[in-house]
C-alpha cells in the first residue's frame, strides 16, 4: 500500500457502542452503520430463534468480522446452552482488525472467541480452516468460497445470510445458491437475513422456504426470516410494496 492509498479495513464505531469495520474492496461496511450488535442480536440470534434453542448449530455465510459469531456466543453462554458454529469466509481480515472491532464488545471475553482469534491468521488472506473448541462451544471458519463448498445437509438449526449488499455481491443471493441454502437447514431451521429485497424473498420461497418479513433493525424498515418447515414445498410469495 501507498501513503495515499486507503486503509483496506478501518475500523467503524456504531451509535449502540458496538463496532465493525469498512472494507475498501467492497466499498461497504461489514455489519449496520447503525448499530452493528443491535443488527447481529435482533436479525441473526433472534430472527433465527437462536436466543431460545436448546442447542443451536449455525451455519454463516460470511464470517466478515465476527460480530455475529461474537453476539451468538454472549447468547448461549448467558443461557449456559452449548453452540456449534459453522462459517465461511473467502477473504478474512486480518487477526488485529478481528480484535479492535471486538475489544470490550459482548462475547470478547469469551474462551472461544480467544482461542478462535489465537487460531486466526495474522495477516488475513488465508486459504483452510480453522476450528477451535472452548467452554462449551466448537467453532469452525473455512477460509474458502462458500459456491463451491459442500455444504452439511439438513443440519442448521439458525442459517446467517450475511453476505455484503445483493448489489455488490450478487453470487451469495441468487436464487440456486439460495436453494442450496436451504438445503443446509435441518427442518425446522430458521435462515435469518438483514436484506428485505423482493428478489431474496421471492428465491427464498421458491427454494421451499417460508418467507417471511420482519421488522428491521435499527436504521432498516424490515429484514427476512425463511423457515424450512417440517413438511416444505414451493411457498407463494406475497407481493408487496418491496
Ligand atoms: C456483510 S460481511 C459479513 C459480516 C459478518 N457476518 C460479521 O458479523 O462481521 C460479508 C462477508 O461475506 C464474505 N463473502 C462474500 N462472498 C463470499 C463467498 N462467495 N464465499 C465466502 N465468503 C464470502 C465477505 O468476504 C465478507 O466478509
Amino acid at each position: 500500500m501507498t501513503r495515499d492509498e486507503p486503509p483496506a479495513y478501518a475500523l467503524l464505531p456504531t451509535p449502540d457502542g458496538s463496532r465493525t469495520a469498512f472494507n475498501a474492496r467492497y466499498g461497504e461496511a461489514y455489519g449496520s452503520r447503525h448499530g452493528a450488535a443491535a443488527q447481529a442480536r435482533h436479525v441473526f440470534v433472534e430472527g433465527t430463534g437462536t436466543h431460545w434453542h436448546p442447542a443451536p448449530r449455525v451455519l454463516e455465510i460470511g464470517f466478515g468480522v465476527g460480530v455475529n459469531f461474537r453476539a451468538t456466543l454472549a447468547d448461549t453462554a448467558a443461557r449456559g446452552t452449548a453452540l456449534h458454529y459453522r462459517a465461511y469466509e473467502f477473504d478474512p481480515a486480518p487477526r488485529e482488525v478481528l480484535r479492535a472491532v471486538a475489544e470490550g464488545g459482548q462475547g470478547a471475553e469469551h474462551p472461544a472467541w480467544a482461542a478462535l482469534l489465537a487460531a486466526w491468521p495474522e495477516t488475513g488472506g488465508a486459504q483452510g480452516e480453522v476450528e477451535v473448541e472452548a467452554g462449551g462451544v466448537r467453532v469452525t471458519v473455512t477460509f474458502a468460497d462458500v459456491l463451491a463448498a459442500d455444504l452439511p445437509r439438513d443440519w442448521a438449526t439458525a442459517l446467517y445470510l450475511d453476505g455484503f449488499s445483493p448489489s455488490r455481491n450478487p453470487e451469495v443471493w441468487t436464487p440456486d445458491f439460495v436453494a442450496r441454502l436451504a438445503g443446509a437447514l435441518a427442518p425446522g431451521g430458521v435462515l435469518g437475513t438483514y436484506s428485505a429485497a423482493g428478489h431474496v424473498r421471492r428465491a427464498l420461497a421458491a427454494a421451499g422456504l417460508r418467507a417471511e418479513r420482519r421488522p428491521g433493525a435499527p436504521g432498516k424498515r424490515e429484514c427476512l426470516r425463511a423457515v424450512r418447515d417440517v413438511e416444505s414445498g414451493a411457498w407463494e410469495v406475497e407481493e408487496g410494496p418491496l
